[in-house]
């Protein structure tokens, strides 16, 4: 039967390449997922990333093989991995964004103890995509997704790629076509049988079927006839069914493999009207890019801040789209878009630059890594197959989006380009329109896959005026494509700051390009997408200013702008009724939640004046259904420790972000009190972040990562003149 062992603890790392006789008293003990290097939030030299590293670990099996073949199955390593065995080479890859696995059953000794050593270079090879010229975000380096061992039988399935079928009638069907592999000499038949189970249990089998399987080789059987379905339940946005296909493999009577795959009814379609239908109904895309970075631990998030990234998307900035920039991102943040609901456009790595044949050649090998291991995902509903904003290049391009079609006829491709006469060989129109308005599109389907950006650099802790202004631009190009029945959605440049080079952004390695920060902390664009939640789901308010007497230019704060999605909005400053306010509806008319505008606020906040409450009342449906009120003191008077978790799993990896923030008596964020906050921690966890912190912008965050031992774990955090801060989380 097949096994899958999580293989991420009790490995040995040393940041040089060193050969086998170096002792491991020279290597330190980490987990999986792994930076090989910690950074500071910025300025720092991306250079210190950039080495050759020995990875080790000595393991006895951890079951008996019987016969069963070996393999080990890396999710994602940076950027050049060499793979050893008991000191024998047992392969190679070069990329870091696409999973790889090898054939090891050769080369372990059951008997003792085995040493796999992974020699991988960090350095931005030019030799491999995204590489060769300058890219505007950083890789990091390190073993920086998870490794697992895979026991199977010399009979498995290899692949499972699940079709589904007719999904918007009343008699819907899943067609899949298996890869069996019969790694014995012998012809082997086999039985194969499928059932789909939904998530609440109820399973309708298929009949099985005996398959013949040559010897040496694979086999692709199309498992027809998965009718008896009924009524589905469709993936939607709103309601994002799952389902699960089960196959299983018998040989004379026995089970042999039993493999599931997760996979959604959903029909998804860029039409030549422009428009994006989902299930048959035109959904408008709103959404933001993404890149993985994290502060201090570069790519190296584990599977909880990756699932939290898609539930910030979703629920945090209310977006159906996120575009992941550029490369295949963690399964575990695609698995999350399957399960609430979050659209995906994944696409190759690479940046501007398209290298030589052989540079092109893992290109093409990447497209079929990123669709091999992710076409089952209803979330993802197009394939990128250009090399971002690259020049043209016909056969290349004719080459990838062949590929893509020939190994996924149920998805269009995109492929992402900065001006607009560039030659379209692809499905969809996929282009990045900095114009800070939305161009006529000249070739249909057309999705905007960025803008802004570095357009419009905005910091956290920038004057108000300019964190307004950030984003009003993001709502009026929204308000803009919604507008244009032949433009399927847009999606800003970009969702959170990234670290990059220094050939790009503020000076000091970062693109403050997002709509929050690299700590996934909101600035006002934050807000502009949050408004356009629906009110239904739960209703949105908020003011977009500090409250402040003099930080705008001429001081004051007029006009006032509030997002929301109520139906209209009643101000009050200190014991005055200002009005109450409808949506800006002039300046957006197609937003379905336009902000606020509140003019003539300089009668109530005056140069020296008094600076009295601001109390903002949202009404929905003539109820008042939320209010903000923020009475300010200059006065920093508590230090926050706000964990996203109180309970992490004790396995050396799970970790959990912990935001702190200087705040005033009423809790209202201080961005301008800058203070140096330490931190002190007490049992089993490790803190990544720079100790002190150095803190602008009112808050920041440092991450979590559990130990392995189980227990509690109290950080404690200091900063001049405040009260002490402290938390205690559970490792269990
Ligand atoms: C685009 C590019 C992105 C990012 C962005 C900044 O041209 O595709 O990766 O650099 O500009 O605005």
């Amino acid at each position: 039967m097949r096994s899958i062992i999580p293989f991420n603890t009790d490995w040995l790392f040393t940041p040089a390449d060193v050969s086998a006789d170096v002792p491991d008293s020279q290597f330190e003990p980490i987990t999986l997922p792994h930076t090989n290097k910690v950074f500071p939030y910025h300025n720092f030299d991306n250079h210190e990333y950039q080495f050759i590293s020995t990875y080790r670990k000595r393991f006895k099996l951890p079951e008996p093989r019987d016969g069963r073949r070996l393999f080990i199955d890396f999710e994602g390593a940076m950027i050049a991995s060499e793979v050893f065995v008991n000191g024998v080479k047992v392969g190679d890859y070069e990329g870091g964004f696409t999973p790889f696995s090898f054939d090891i059953t050769d080369f372990v000794d059951e008997t003792r103890e085995n040493l796999l050593t992974v020699r991988l270079d960090s350095s931005e090879r030019p030799d491999i995509p995204p590489f060769g010229f300058v890219v505007d975000y950083l890789t990091f380096g390190g073993i920086y997704r998870e490794v697992a061992l895979r026991y199977v039988e010399p009979v498995y399935v290899k692949d499972v790629f699940v079709r589904t079928k007719d999904v918007l009638t009343k008699s819907p069907s899943v067609e899949v076509d298996v890869t069996l592999m019969n790694h014995s000499s012998q012809p082997v038949t086999i039985t194969l049988s499928s059932a789909v189970a939904t998530a609440d249990g109820l399973r309708i089998d298929n009949d099985s079927n005996q398959i013949a399987l040559p010897p040496n080789q694979e086999h692709v059987f199309t498992v027809v006839g998965l009718t008896a379905l009924g009524q589905v339940e469709l993936w939607s946005l709103t309601h994002p069914a799952l389902y699960t296909l089960e196959l299983e493999v018998r040989h004379n009577g026995q089970q042999i493999d039993l493999q599931t795959s997760t996979f959604g009814f959903r029909e998804a379609e860029f039409r030549k009207d422009g428009g994006f239908y989902l299930n048959g109904e035109r959904v408008k895309l709103i959404g933001l890019n993404r890149h993985q970075t994290y502060a201090y631990i570069g790519a190296a998030a584990p599977a909880r801040l990756q699932r939290k990234d898609a539930d910030i998307i979703k629920y945090e900035l209310g977006c159906n789209i996120v575009r992941t920039s550029h490369y295949p991102q963690s399964k575990h943040f695609i698995n999350r878009c399957d399960a609430i609901g979050l659209l995906v456009f994944e696409e190759i790595p690479g940046w501007q630059h398209i290298g030589d044949n052989d540079w092109q050649g893992i290109s093409l090998r990447d497209v079929e890594a990123m669709i091999l291991r992710d076409r089952n995902h209803p979330s993802i509903i197009m394939w990128g197959v250009r090399i971002n904003e690259s020049q043209d290049n016909t056969a290349l391009y004719r080459a990838t989006n062949d590929l893509a079609h020939k190994l996924d006829p149920t998805r269009q491709t995109g492929g992402v380009r900065y001006f607009q006469n560039s030659e379209f060989l692809e499905d969809v129109f996929t282009y990045n329109d900095f114009s800070n308005t939305v161009v006529d599109p000249v070739n249909m389907p057309h999705l905007v896959t960025e803008f802004n950006g570095h357009m419009y650099p905005t910091k956290s802790f920038d004057q108000e005026e300019r964190l307004v202004e950030h984003a009003l631009r993001h709502a009026r190009v929204q308000d803009k494509q919604l507008s244009m029945s032949s433009v399927a959605g847009a999606i800003g440049w970009c969702a959170f700051d990234y670290n990059t080079h220094k050939e790009f952004g503020s000076g000091d390695m970062i693109c403050y390009h997002g709509v929050m920060d690299m700590f996934r902390l909101p600035k006002y664009a934050a807000y502009f997408y949050e408004s356009q939640i629906s009110p239904d789901v739960r209703p949105v308010l908020r003011a977009a200013t500090i409250w402040s007497m003099g930080d705008r230019s001429g001081g004051g704060n007029d006009p006032l702008t509030v997002f929301s999605n109520c139906d209209e909005i009643d101000v009050h400053v200190g014991d005055n009724h200002i009005g109450r306010f409808q949506p800006d509806r002039a300046a957006f008319p197609n937003l379905p939640h336009a902000p606020f505008t509140v003019p003539g606020m300089q009668l109530w906040l005056t140069w020296g004046g008094k600076l009295p409450v601001l109390r903002v009342q949202g009404y929905y449906n003539g109820q008042p259904v939320i209010e903000q009120k923020i009475d300010c003191s200059p006065q920093p008077a508590q230090l926050l420790l706000l964990p996203d978790d109180l309970e992490l799993n004790a396995d050396g990896a799970d970790t959990t972000r912990i935001v702190f923030k200087i705040a005033d008596q009423y809790g209202n964020r201080l961005p301008f009190a800058i203070k140096s906050v330490s931190f002190e921690v007490e049992g089993p966890a490790e803190l990544y972040g720079e100790n002190p912190f150095p803190l602008v912008g009112g808050h920041a965050a440092m991450y979590l990562r559990a130990g392995r031992n189980p227990g509690l774990v109290t950080i404690r955090a200091k900063a001049d003149r405040l009260p002490d801060a402290s938390v205690t989380i559970n490792l269990i």
